[in-house]
């Protein structure tokens, strides 16, 4: 997606080989015209897919869903990652391994709101490791729902979330794919347009 390459080139800071800080726009302060081009790019993907609702988790992956949700004219649920007072009841949970930090979270799903009678759409904004879209295919299983796929705004194609997911037959759009963040630039895959 161009308009998102030229957005990452120009803004995007390179931290280390393997991240890439873009707070100016996506993780932090929100171009919301952005979001809205993202969201209508998941919405052209995903046309043809029937989906009924997004799941994305919070917080980073909020805005691009709520943009695809809004254009697509779906609900968007998000996965929490902490406890709420008043969620408690009928929550679907899946453990998510965070290989940076070594740690292990639990996120979680009120059961009303992602039935066996949905088709989803999972977004998040960075597919890394790909244990968060694991979490969230693990609660659409829980819960019955079918899982058309995963669109996600920056993949990092040198870390191993994108292969584990589509070996596991999982498709996945993703609007950005940077191949190596060597020497301070971001590299992207130039794909084929869908
Ligand atoms: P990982 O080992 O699979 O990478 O997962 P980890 O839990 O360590 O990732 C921590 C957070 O960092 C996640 O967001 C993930 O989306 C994000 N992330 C991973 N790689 C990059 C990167 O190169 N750049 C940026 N900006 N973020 C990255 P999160 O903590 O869940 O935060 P949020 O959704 O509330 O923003
Ligand atoms: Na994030
Ligand atoms: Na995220």
């Amino acid at each position: 997606m161009k308009q998102l390459h030229e957005k990452i080139s120009l803004e995007g800071r390179v931290l280390s080989e393997e991240v890439l800080k873009v707070d100016s726009f996506l993780n932090h302060q929100i171009d919301p015209g952005l979001m809205q081009a993202i969201g209508e790019e998941f919405s052209r993907r995903f046309k043809n897919d029937r989906i009924t609702k997004i799941l994305t988790i919070e917080s980073s992956g909020i805005a691009p869903s709520v943009m695809a949700g809004l254009i697509m004219g779906i609900p968007v649920v998000f996965a929490r990652k902490r406890a709420s007072l008043t969620l408690t009841e009928g929550l679907i949970s899946a453990e998510v391994k965070s290989f940076t930090k070594q740690t292990v979270n639990t996120i979680s799903v009120s059961g009303d709101y992602i039935t066996a009678d949905d088709r989803l759409l999972i977004i998040d904004d960075f597919l890394a490791n790909g244990q968060a879209a694991l979490g969230l295919l693990d609660i659409a299983d829980q819960a019955g729902a079918s899982v058309a796929g995963v669109g996600i705004v920056i993949e990092k194609g040198f870390q191993p979330g994108g292969r584990l997911l589509r070996s596991q037959g999982v498709r996945v759009e993703s609007l950005a794919i940077i191949d190596s963040l060597a020497d301070g630039k971001a590299v992207f895959r130039e794909e084929a347009e869908t």
